[in-house]
């Protein structure tokens, strides 16, 4: 079967037994997949279902997703609204006659209004470790955000690393610990509010539209994890030639960013939302590096605005701009290259773009130290070796290994970054 063929649609009713056992085994129960069923697990299978048929249920089909391949259920994530969530929890577990192996009455709520919970998350055995259940995690998130509810919820147990490291890489978050089914459970949540927006002005959009609709930037738009806006500067001013520049006061040579156009646009921008920074790329402005790409991943509307010319009107600088940035000690021909290289770096590190998200935190500079070298297969190429401790399998050595190499590859060419 091929994983590409992938699919996800509603649960139906028919697939109540689907359900019912991927609730099970998302409880632990992972003896609803074998054959044969035992006598016992098949007859838990039955009521099971007849709870998921149900409409007014937590479990029930109404609530769930189907990942199917070439038309066969092999994953299915079971999520609703946390707005009732007392009533339904009283109602399901009613159904569940005979006794839990937990003190419901000890259980804390595992989620309540203005969340949209993602309660049990299945893949079948054999199509695990594959990327399906991230697939169908993403699509649970989407929901959320379809219907607006502020945030997405879910647990994990506190010493699932593997489950937490993909939580967080789709931009979930800890928030708090809870009690429930008798066991302590980590709580994770993300805001499904409107992602990051920066807003790109320029005399030449054709620079920066290819770049930004590839790869990871495209990827990150697509996922809704970021906005970016490209404005043409020239379609701002009221120029019959569609000018943009003009001679500069004085004489000098060169030829200067008007006021008007650059003006309208960011006051038309600026009237549809608020903005945390407006910034300027030119080479005589503060150098960026990866703290501020951090600070700028964190906000939520920006607008970078990229010089040309000689320069933009001083006025500009003194009245709109809150931030003048160079990535620099040079000078390009327009501060498109520089728009982008910051967009670049912002975006890779909101949470959620890059798959695994640890390699974005441990690229070079995010703790001052340059990223150890890395290496891939074959572990002989015309013999140029790979580390044998890389080969070693033990995990607690290479960590070691990669922080010695760090620090030396620093100390040998980047030492200004450990004298800070
Ligand atoms: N515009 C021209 N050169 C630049 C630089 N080095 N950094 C930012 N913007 C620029």
């Amino acid at each position: 079967m091929d994983i590409e063929t992938l699919n996800i649609r509603p649960a139906t009713f028919d697939d109540s037994e689907f359900v019912a056992k991927s609730v099970m085994a998302a409880l632990g129960q992972d003896e609803v997949y074998a054959t044969p069923l035992p006598k016992r697990t098949k007859a838990m299978i039955k009521r099971i279902t007849s709870i998921c048929q149900r409409e007014d249920v937590l479990y029930s089909w109404k609530n769930t997703l189907i990942a199917e391949i070439e038309g066969k259920p092999v994953a299915s994530l079971t999520a609703y609204n946390g707005t009732n969530y007392k009533e339904m929890r009283e109602r399901t577990f009613a159904l569940f006659d005979g006794p839990l192996d937990f003190d419901i009455d000890l259980m804390q709520d595992e989620t309540h209004e203005g969340e949209y919970y993602l309660d049990s998350a299945t893949v079948l055995p054999e199509y695990r470790n594959q990327g399906i259940g991230r697939k169908l995690l993403l699509a649970g998130i989407e929901t959320g955000k379809k219907l607006s509810i502020p945030h997405v919820t879910l647990l994990v147990s506190p010493n699932n690393h593997k489950a937490k490291k993909l939580y967080r890489s789709l931009g979930f978050r800890e928030a708090g610990e809870i009690y429930a089914f008798g066991e302590n459970y980590q709580r994770m949540k993300l805001d499904t509010a409107d992602p990051m927006r920066i807003d790109i002005l320029t005399v030449l959009p054709e620079m920066l539209e290819g770049f930004l609709n590839c790869s990871i930037l495209a990827r990150a738009q697509k996922k809704g994890l970021v906005e970016i806006h490209v404005h043409n500067l020239r379609d701002w001013t009221l120029d019959k030639h569609k000018r943009v520049d003009d001679y500069p006061y004085g004489g000098c040579a060169g030829m200067v960013m008007q006021c008007e156009p650059i003006d309208r646009c960011i006051e038309s921008l600026q009237r549809e939302r608020e903005y945390d920074e407006v910034i300027f790329t030119t080479p005589d402005g503060e150098k960026f590096d990866q703290p501020m790409a951090n600070m700028f991943s964190m906000k939520k509307n920006i607008i970078i605005l990229c010089g040309h010319f000689k320069g933009v009107d001083y006025r500009i600088r003194e009245h709109l701009i809150t931030k003048e940035v160079s990535i620099g000690d040079y000078v390009l021909t327009g501060g498109e290259l520089a728009a982008a290289v910051m967009t670049d770096a912002i975006v890779r590190i909101i949470p959620g773009v890059i798959g695994d998200e640890q390699s974005a935190l441990s690229d070079s500079f995010q703790d001052n130290l340059l990223a150890p070298p890395v290496y891939t297969r074959p572990a002989d190429y015309k013999g140029w070796k790979v580390p044998d401790v890389l080969l070693s399998g033990h995990e607690k050595n290479i960590r070691n290994w990669e922080l010695e190499q760090a620090i030396e590859r620093t100390k040998r060419l980047r030492p200004d970054l450990l004298s800070d």
